[in-house]
């Protein structure tokens, strides 16, 4: 299995490829850019740059308690550059001083779990989801849990796979964990999962299970390149992460976008119709193309590159048509596109076309 890589940006593609129109589909971000609601608020912010921000984040797990009703408080949030940031924090809080520790991923998985853990001089086992289907082996999970395992990861819809599980599975998870276990249920693509039913995560945070729910704006809302994500968790959690949060940790900008986009419910609706019908439209499109994908209730969907080529060769032959796509890391012959607005997704199906033509017959 081969090691996660950041995915390129715009302007690494331009500098090698030239002027050429690119159709970024490579790291699942939001193909209307970021919410109008948060750039609102973004810009109103910045006259006050001068001034620190609010001391802790109140204002704003306040505002996602209140999105959240369900008798969920202040008290069971806690905010984050980014869940990659409260990844780092959860790692920080539960890890034992002077012990050994080791996390529990499930891969093929997002690489920041294992990568913010080894920082930290921890062991990562690796419980990987069923070679054909990628389900997750919620029986068996537990298995690989020892003494030192502090948490173990999930993710639904899970990032590169897009596969997904429902309650039955996360109750299972749940039932399974020894209680010095933490499980991180990794969250970050709900929104897109608008054909299946996925697991009431937030009814095991009021239950006071042992669970983590992360979630992020860089999807939905279209702001990855502001950093911000929130975690959902028992009180008594929250308190042991807040403690290693660091003064001043959120940034004023931030905090007046969060609000401003979780209000956006215009913007959300439209990226979120978007994303279910031309999810649908590309599957139609590969089932066509006789290409081999798995289902997906994320903004992305995988798939396996066609006539026996690898995942490198196909994103780099997709780069020449102005397509920017991710080989799916862990997996030598995936691929994984992020559902794009209709051109984009036209563009990425014109060229699989093409290049199934010209490849046929070749098995390199
Ligand atoms: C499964 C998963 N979790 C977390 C993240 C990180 O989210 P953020 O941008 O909020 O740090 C990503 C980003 O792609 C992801 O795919």
């Amino acid at each position: 299995m081969s090691e996660y890589k950041i995915g390129q940006s715009i302007d690494d593609v331009r500098e090698a490829s030239g002027d050429i129109n690119i159709y970024k589909m490579s790291s699942n971000e939001n193909p209307f850019g970021p919410s109008p609601k948060a750039i609102g608020a973004i810009t109103e912010q910045l006259s006050q740059l001068h001034f620190y921000p609010q001391r802790d984040d109140s204002k704003i797990t306040q505002a996602l308690a209140d999105h959240f009703g369900r008798g969920l408080s202040a008290a069971n949030f806690t905010t984050g550059n980014g869940a990659v940031d409260l990844i780092n924090l959860l790692e920080a809080a539960m890890f034992v001083e002077g012990e050994a520790n080791n996390i529990i991923i499930c891969p093929p998985c997002f690489g920041s779990y294992a990568a913010t853990a080894k920082l930290k001089g921890a062991t990562v086992i690796e419980h990987p989801l069923d070679p054909e289907t990628f389900a997750i082996d919620s029986a068996g999970l537990a298995s690989s849990v020892t003494e030192n395992t502090r948490l173990v990861y999930i993710c639904n819809p899970n990032n590169p796979t897009g596969s997904y599980f429902d309650q039955r599975a996360l109750q299972q998870i749940l039932d399974s964990l020894p209680e010095h276990v933490t499980l991180v249920y990794d969250e970050v693509y709900y929104h897109f999962a608008t054909q299946f039913s996925l697991p009431d995560a937030i009814q095991s945070v009021l239950d006071k299970r042992n669970i983590v729910i992360l979630h992020s704006f860089s999807k939905a809302y279209g702001l990855a390149g502001l950093r911000t994500g929130y975690a959902i968790a028992s009180a008594a959690i929250i308190a042991q992460l807040q403690k290693h949060k660091l003064t001043f940790q959120n940034d004023s900008v931030s905090m007046a976008a969060m609000p401003a986009a979780l209000a956006d419910k215009q913007f959300l609706t439209q990226v979120i119709d978007n994303n279910t019908q031309q999810r649908s439209w590309i599957i139609s499109k590969f089932d066509d193309l006789g290409i081999q994908y798995w289902p997906s209730q994320a903004n992305f969907i995988c798939f396996k590159a066609p006539n026996g080529s690898s995942a490198k060769q196909l994103v780099e032959r997709l780069l020449s048509y102005g397509v920017m796509v991710r080989a799916a890391f862990y997996l030598p012959n995936h691929v994984r596109v992020s559902v794009g607005q209709a051109d984009a997704n036209r563009q990425f199906i014109l060229a699989m076309g093409e290049i199934i033509n010209n490849t046929s017959g070749d098995n390199t």
